[in-house]
């Protein structure tokens, strides 16, 4: 067997260092792509951590291909002619397009925000991406069309539980009054819905590592 790789190839290289509970760079592209990104349409991560699910949707929407901020093992090959590499390299950057598409990150915590700024700034996306502070239970609907694309915390031990089932009911009252904008929440608390006091128009089970999730989809999300 030979690795070709090396790093995994889920890493892209802009996240060295990450926050508390980071999504998967690959895991957090799959969310934006069933989100069904538009280039007129503000994509938001209200919950942004280290800033993968921005990130990734920016270099979806500017056709950035995954690897182009990465070496691979097999680049040391002494039997792969590097204009193999470099034409590689050439083609990707080839199908980068430009596009007005825009993207919020926003977290209550500012060392988080200082973290998803610097991530954001490696993957050379900081201009799609506006990165701020803010409570995500106090968003208040702009004059556009939006997105919400998100991963809130899940309360892993039963202390925090408690605060993440008021952050969800929180959630709910909130997310609701931004109707018609569209809302995708990750999390792997089973009763998320009664929490959230809406039932999802579809839910799909994702891993989050070996923690079974939901992805709450709410794409006819309306003022309750
Ligand atoms: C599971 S982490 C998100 C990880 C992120 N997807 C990543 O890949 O790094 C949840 C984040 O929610 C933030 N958070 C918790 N309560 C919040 C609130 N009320 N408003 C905004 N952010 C909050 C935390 O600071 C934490 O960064």
């Amino acid at each position: 067997m030979i690795d070709t790789s090396g790093v995994a190839l889920h890493k892209r290289g802009y996240r060295p260092a990450a926050g508390v509970a980071p999504l998967r760079e690959t895991l957090a592209a799959a969310m934006v792509k069933l989100s069904r990104p538009r280039d007129e349409v503000l994509l938001w991560d209200p919950f942004c951590g280290s800033g993968t699910i921005a990130i990734e949707a920016a270099m979806m929407m500017t056709g950035t291909a995954p690897g182009l901020g990465r070496n691979f093992a097999a680049e040391e090959f002494y039997d792969i002619p590097e204009k193999i590499w470099k034409d590689a390299r050439e083609e990707a950057e080839s199908f980068r397009r430009s596009t007005d598409f825009e993207v919020y990150a926003s977290d209550i915590d500012p060392h988080m925000v200082d973290l998803a700024r610097a991530n954001i700034k490696r993957a050379d996306m900081g201009a799609h991406i506006k990165c701020f502070e803010r409570d995500a239970t106090q968003i208040v609907k702009a004059d556009r069309r939006a997105t919400i694309v998100c991963n809130p915390p899940y309360g892993e031990r039963l202390s925090d539980m408690r605060e993440v089932e008021t952050l969800y009911r929180a959630m709910g009252r909130c997310f609701s009054r931004l109707a018609p904008w569209q809302i995708y929440i990750l999390t792997s608390v089973p009763d998320f819905e009664r929490l959230y006091g809406r039932r999802a128009d579809k839910v799909r089970t994702l891993y989050n590592g070996m923690i079974k999730c939901g992805y709450f989809q709410y794409f006819k999300n309306k003022n309750i």
